[in-house]
């Protein structure tokens, strides 16, 4: 499920394709709330089918219905920016992840690289969790530190914090769906 630029999604499907989730699983379909989220035409061209729901009045009903209408093993939040609600989250208990740019203990909702930028943080540690009721608040499957030092500007921050973003997620979900198995 994406919002936006799908950088992880693209990540997430060249590991499915040729990398440490190739055999491991398929994307059945990449999801979006934007119509003009730059993460679609990139999961068309993995040839993943794409699914957008945007308006607003009874969003999550048609969310729901199509969430169960794929009867996933997994559902990955990949800069997600919507919280779901009560009924969505308990429909698929354990069952979605979400990747957080930052410690979810010290850093919930947007912006996680500005936090530490501005913080002047010298590491920062990206979190994969569940997604729960709360924001980021879910319980925490890993983490895993990025080295701030020296670091110049916050596009520096956000660029090495992606580079261990892609290939983090993709580590974690093939932990979650061996346990599945
Ligand atoms: C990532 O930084 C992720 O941690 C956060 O939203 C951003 C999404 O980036 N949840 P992208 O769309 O995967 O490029």
């Amino acid at each position: 499920m994406i919002s936006g630029r799908g950088s992880n999604l693209v990540a997430i499907a060249e590991n499915v394709n040729n990398g440490i989730l190739q055999g491991e699983c398929i994307i059945q379909a990449v999801f979006s709330n934007k119509r003009n989220a730059a993460g679609l035409q990139k999961a068309e061209q993995f040839g993943i089918p794409t699914h957008v729901i945007s308006k607003t009045g009874n969003y999550n009903f048609h969310l729901l219905d199509w969430l169960r209408s794929k009867n996933p093993d997994l559902i990955i939040l990949a800069g997600y920016m919507k919280i779901l609600p009560a009924e969505i989250v308990r429909a698929f208990p354990q069952k979605i992840i979400n990747i957080h740019p930052a410690d979810t203990k010290e850093h919930q909702g947007l912006n996680g690289y500005k936090w530490a930028w501005e913080k002047k943080l010298a590491e920062t540690k990206i979190t994969v969790h569940f997604v729960d009721e709360g924001l980021d608040s879910g319980k925490i499957i890993g983490q895993r530190v990025v080295d701030l030092r020296g670091a110049e500007s916050l596009a520096e921050i956000e660029k090495r914090g992606l580079q261990v973003e892609h290939e983090f997620y993709s580590e974690c979900i093939k932990m979650i769906l061996e346990r599945i198995d």
